[in-house]
């Protein structure tokens, strides 16, 4: 069965790995966990638990192993989201066609339930089934790297400090590999780290591979928040526009950014070549990411 066609059982198989580890709504505080779930549980294209399974087949990991990794990622880019969208953030008022987290609850539990988030995340970690000890400790550093000041939350500050800025092509890959791409790499190194003898080469491969991909996704994204609409985006079409944001559209141009994805696009498949046909499944993601309209 290829990779593709497996796309909806993935999903299915995240979804349903969320709903039995988040805490039940009926269990008190409810708000905070009928929140939690409404962050989480609520339709996402599951890109990052996607490629935790696309790696992991490429490497030939039991599917068991990768259930942690694809649901603690999927985890940390929920809780990104709730305060990406805050009003002293982006100030979004619709996210997967839905109502963002504190519109439908309110700020402080946005904030609370974008909190108690995280270290979910890292229990689930944690407590992962692995077949060689080392593994956890692996994919814990590997997320919370991502997740902090040198990855995701760092770039989300320096996205903040950009806007209304006209700032350098440097600055602003910079801020794309760490508010993005820090995840998206995070989810095929935590599938290199349950792998059985990975050579170094092959992981570095991976990573240069994602690295690409990364910019890629927010390059797409940017895109789309100019050329898609707000149904089809499920978040406010032109926000990015009405808040003056440092884009790779705003700093480059919109024909400038297509090309820069595709060029990032091939960029990233020649890291695969060396792998023959078992990169397929992370080919299939390349596309994906970067020929989406979601
Ligand atoms: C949106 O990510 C945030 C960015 C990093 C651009 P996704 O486009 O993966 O959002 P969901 O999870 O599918 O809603
Ligand atoms: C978000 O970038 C990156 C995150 C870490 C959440 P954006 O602000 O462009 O994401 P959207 O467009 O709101 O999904
Ligand atoms: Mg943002
Ligand atoms: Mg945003
Ligand atoms: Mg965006």
């Amino acid at each position: 069965m290829s990779f593709e066609s497996s796309i909806p059982d993935y999903i299915a198989r995240v979804d349903s790995v969320l709903a039995d580890t988040l805490p039940p709504a009926s269990e008190s505080p409810a708000q905070l966990h009928e929140a939690m779930r409404y962050a989480t549980l609520n339709g996402g294209k599951r890109i990052r638990p996607l490629l935790v399974y696309a790696t992991g087949e490429l490497l030939g990991v039991d599917k068991d192993l990768l259930d942690a990794p694809a649901i603690a990622v999927e985890l940390i880019h929920a809780f990104s989201l709730v305060h990406d969208d805050l009003p002293a953030m982006d100030d979004d008022d619709l996210r997967r066609g839905k109502p963002t987290v504190h519109r439908r609850f309110d700020e402080a539990t946005a904030i609370l339930a974008a909190d108690a988030l995280q270290p979910l995340a890292f229990e689930v970690l944690a407590n992962a089934r692995v077949d060689h000890a080392p593994a956890q400790l692996r994919m814990v550093q590997s997320l919370a790297r991502a997740c902090g000041s040198l990855g995701m939350t760092g770039g989300q500050a320096i996205d903040i400090e950009s806007e209304g800025k006209t700032i350098s092509g440097d600055l602003l890959r910079k801020m794309f590999a760490q508010k993005t791409g820090a995840l998206i790499t995070a989810a095929c190194d935590m599938a290199t780290a349950v792998a059985p003898a990975l050579e170094a080469r092959d992981r570095q491969r991976i990573l240069d591979f994602s690295d690409c991909l990364g910019l890629a996704f927010q390059i797409r994204d940017d895109i789309l928040d100019i050329e898609g609409d707000t149904d089809t985006i499920g978040k406010p079409a032109g926000s990015d526009v009405l808040h003056d944001k440092a884009t790779w559209p705003a700093i480059f141009g919109v024909e400038r950014a297509k090309a820069d994805c595709d060029q990032l696009y091939a960029e990233g498949l020649q890291h695969l070549d060396h792998f023959g046909a078992a990169a397929d499944p992370l080919r299939v993601m390349a596309r994906l990411i970067v020929r989406r309209h979601d």
